[in-house]
């Protein structure tokens, strides 16, 4: 893949995808700019190149109707307050409008056109809609990684329209990372897996344990683990057709040498509310009438210890029901353990980043990922359709 910094961008127009899919609360402010932030290194670095930047974005699913709901005036905004400079909104992505914006732009300008998903023609990787957008550009920039994994016109399509495809710095750091991790990790590599349901990770969790040397296992998805084992987990989240599911994954970690961790006590709550009675047992206790929300002290130093000589850490998924103060305290724990490993920290996927938010402790991690759904393909091994499509513009383009 060719990147940002190995082209001449000079009174170019450069077409950047960015993934702009930000959190808004009911008034439409935007209540984590993280992946705003992300991309300014790419965005400056134009701008200081003297290249004209038109930016595009998708922004929720409006199903392809143009809602007003889903504008990204909030994040033109936004943007405008963090580079301290104009951002246009266009009114449109394509379009004769749209045309004559491009048109009139000078180096320096920045240009957001309006969400990418107003039209339909962009999540069925339509050809004639990627033309269009194409139109009057020099450069196609891909810094939106966390859309890697969308086969879709503004990420695929468009690298057959474009005269140059590059990656962006973001869409660079964040391949280069997920490599060190995966690929060539300093050992011992370590997986620390969280979250609600085995099902939407299972493939992740099959393809992990081809790579890593500890896989440990917390969050809701670990009960599933827990009852394929024969405990009791009373009326735990569980995932009973996974069961056997659950046992052939131990089974593999044992096969493959792979160290394999659950908790060992858990917080039990009569309810899943902040008005629930609580109490920490062994694993083994749980009520027949009672669920478990979170691990527990014992689980977090046991967890704690199986990091503490690994040189790679990879961690997706939170450790407990953690949008209650009362079943945070195991995510957090971790948070602080992770945070404070000397060991290659990576940490990415869905509620993951939210829960570093919530424990404040971003800086100390090696890398955050912006990727959800991205994050977790490539846990499942999978080639994003984004990356592919820069790859194969490269290998078509070698001599260019
Ligand atoms: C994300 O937030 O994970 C990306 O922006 C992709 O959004 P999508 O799941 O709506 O395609």
């Amino acid at each position: 893949m060719k990147f940002l910094d190995e082209i001449d961008i000079k009174g170019k127009t450069l077409f950047i995808r960015v993934d702009f899919n930000v959190p808004l609360d009911q008034n439409r402010n935007i209540t984590d700019d993280t992946r705003i932030r992300a991309v300014l290194p790419t965005i400056n670095y134009c701008l200081e190149g003297d290249a004209k930047v038109v930016l595009a974005s998708h922004l929720g699913r409006p199903k392809g109707q143009k809602v007003e709901a889903f504008s990204l005036a909030p994040v033109a905004r936004r943007l405008a307050y963090r580079l301290h400079k104009n951002v246009k909104l266009a009114p449109d992505c394509i379009g004769p409008e749209v045309e004559q914006l491009k048109a009139e732009m000078k180096p320096g300008d920045v240009l957001l056109l309006e969400n990418l998903r107003y039209h339909p023609e962009e999540e069925k990787n339509d050809q004639d809609f990627a033309r269009e957008l194409m139109k009057g550009i020099d450069v196609y920039v891909d810094d939106a990684f966390a859309v890697a994994h969308r086969a879709h016109a503004s990420v695929e399509a468009v690298t057959h329209f474009a005269p140059i495809c590059v990656g962006g710095f973001l869409m660079r750091d964040e391949v280069h990372y997920f490599h060190r991790a995966m690929e060539d990790p300093a050992r011992p590599l370590a997986a620390l897996i969280g979250g609600a349901k085995i099902s939407g990770k299972l493939t992740a969790l099959k393809n992990l344990l081809q790579h890593v040397d500890k896989m440990i296992i917390g969050g809701a998805m670990a009960n599933t683990f827990l009852k394929a084992m024969g405990y009791e987990v009373g009326k735990s989240l569980v995932e009973d057709s996974l069961l056997d599911a659950a046992k052939e994954t131990m089974a593999e970690a044992l096969q493959r040498n792979v160290k394999f961790y659950l908790p060992v006590d858990c917080v039990v709550a009569d309810r899943l509310d902040k008005q629930a009675e609580t109490k920490i047992i062994p694993v083994q206790e749980v009520p027949k009438d009672w669920l478990i929300a979170d691990i527990g002290p014992a689980t977090v130093t046991l967890f704690g210890e199986a990091l503490q000589n690994a040189k790679t850490i990879v961690w997706n998924g939170p450790m407990g029901a953690f949008e209650y103060d009362a079943f945070s305290r195991g995510t957090m724990a971790m948070v602080q353990k992770v945070a404070d490993s000397y060991a290659l920290t990576i940490v990415g996927g869905g509620d993951t980043d939210v829960a570093l938010h919530k424990a404040g402790d971003f800086q100390k991690f090696s890398y955050v990922s912006t990727g959800g759904g991205a994050f977790i393909e490539l846990l499942e091994g999978k080639k994003l359709p984004g990356i592919l499509a820069l790859e194969a513009w490269s290998e078509r383009n070698q001599d260019g």
